[in-house]
């Protein structure tokens, strides 16, 4: 690690920096892409995005047909020097231009979070700056910001790889969780049938490219939860149904046929799920927006069936820049920012966390998953 040769000192310049807001480093690193982001966050709110690296790891994972954390962790390893290098040559700045650092404490697979943490504590402590350790679903539920002025509060549909949850946001940290994932996660199911159906990892983009060919009602799928109570979904009975009914398509014409009906399954329960939720949210809430954000919030047929749901709800509907959907650290440094500026800093002793729910209080009282039991992070 070198945090100090290649950057001279440039006092003048740190304190006009300071002036136009908090500079913060960002380091992401809790699944497969290593990434480092220095963004700028006014006092009033505007948040620009200075450099935003991410290195992603999928050629190291590919043959695996998943990621794998050994592997994971050691390219982390590898990559986080040049990386974050990269960020702040990009950000035109040196380390005394930074008013802090943030970096992923969890949750994810550990032995990564530990790297991009302790490389964050590591330049915090050389360069006295104060460190955030970051929740890394706090960085999906900010990073609409990062593409326009988005005042809080606001209804959150968070659905990535490894979460699927509704949350009520009010500020940074925040947060209530009105509904989450009892299996598996919207990303998961999409990785999964994608990989039943012979397609690479990650299997999300691909299997969206192979439903644009596809006709989705040659097939018939589980409509688990549709139109039941509360705001929880369940994606496993069409992960099954679905891999089942790829061993069986023998035609190009049948797997795109089926990997549209999928991608269409997944939005309607995404979308009808929400839609409770912005009814109920709806009741105490008079200012209607509605966010989704996370890897899935890539899927073009998500985001529009998301956006219909939200406009018949009487919602404004936003969703991230697509480059901030799947993971980066501009996310974690924006979350970062929004923390520093109400004097949240964090102990340079902070625990990488494997698991970490964003509202901790709803996931203690009413686990999703009981302990021991093996499922959605959180
Ligand atoms: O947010 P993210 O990068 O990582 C996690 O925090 O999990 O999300 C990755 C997930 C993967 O499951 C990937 O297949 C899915 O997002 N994804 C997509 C698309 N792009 C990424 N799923 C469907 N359609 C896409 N275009
Ligand atoms: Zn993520």
């Amino acid at each position: 690690m070198n945090l100090g040769a290649d950057y001279s000192s440039e006092p003048g310049r740190a304190t006009a920096a300071r002036d136009r807001g908090l500079i913060v480093l960002g380091i992401e690193t809790s699944c497969d892409e290593t990434a480092a982001s220095v963004v700028r966050l006014t006092d009033d709110g505007e948040a620009t995005v200075l450099s935003s690296v991410v290195h992603s790891q999928i050629d190291d994972h590919a043959a695996y047909g998943g990621v794998v954390p050994e592997i994971a962790a050691r390219s982390h390893v590898e990559m986080i020097d040049s990386v974050v290098r990269r960020a702040m040559a990009e950000a035109d700045l040196g380390y005394d231009g930074l008013d802090g650092v943030a970096a992923t404490a969890g949750p994810g697979l550990v032995g990564g979070v530990m790297v991009g943490l302790s490389f964050g504590k590591a330049v915090a402590l050389a360069r006295d700056l104060p460190l955030v350790a970051v929740n890394h679903l706090e960085g999906h539920a900010v990073s609409a910001r990062l593409g326009a002025r988005v005042a809080y509060p606001f209804l959150l549909l968070l659905v990535s790889g490894g979460h699927c949850q509704l949350l009520a946001v009010r500020g940074v940290g925040d947060m209530t969780r009105l509904g989450t994932t009892m299996d598996d996660a919207a990303g998961e199911a999409f990785d999964k049938i994608a990989k039943a159906l012979g397609l690479g990892y990650p299997g999300g983009p691909a299997l969206e490219a192979l439903a644009a060919t596809g006709d989705g009602s040659r097939f018939d799928l589980p409509r688990a939860l549709l139109g039941r109570k509360g705001c929880d979904f369940s994606f496993s009975g069409l992960k099954t149904a679905a891999s089942r009914l790829a061993q069986a398509c023998e035609t190009d014409q049948a797997r795109a046929d089926l990997a549209a009906a999928v991608q269409s399954a997944i939005a309607r329960q995404l979308s009808d799920r929400s839609d409770r939720a912005m009814k109920a949210y709806a009741e105490d809430q008079a200012h209607r927006l509605f966010v989704v954000a996370g890897g899935v919030a890539a899927n073009r047929t998500v985001r529009a069936t998301l956006e219909a749901t939200a406009s018949k709800n009487g919602f404004a509907f936003l969703a991230p820049p697509m480059a901030y959907c799947t993971d980066n650290a501009a996310m974690i440094a924006l979350a970062g920012a929004e923390r520093l500026q109400k004097g949240l800093i964090s102990d340079i002793d902070t625990a990488a966390r494997p698991r970490w729910p964003l509202d901790e209080k709803s996931a203690l009282s009413d686990p999703t998953h009981k302990p021991g039991r093996k499922g959605a992070k959180a």
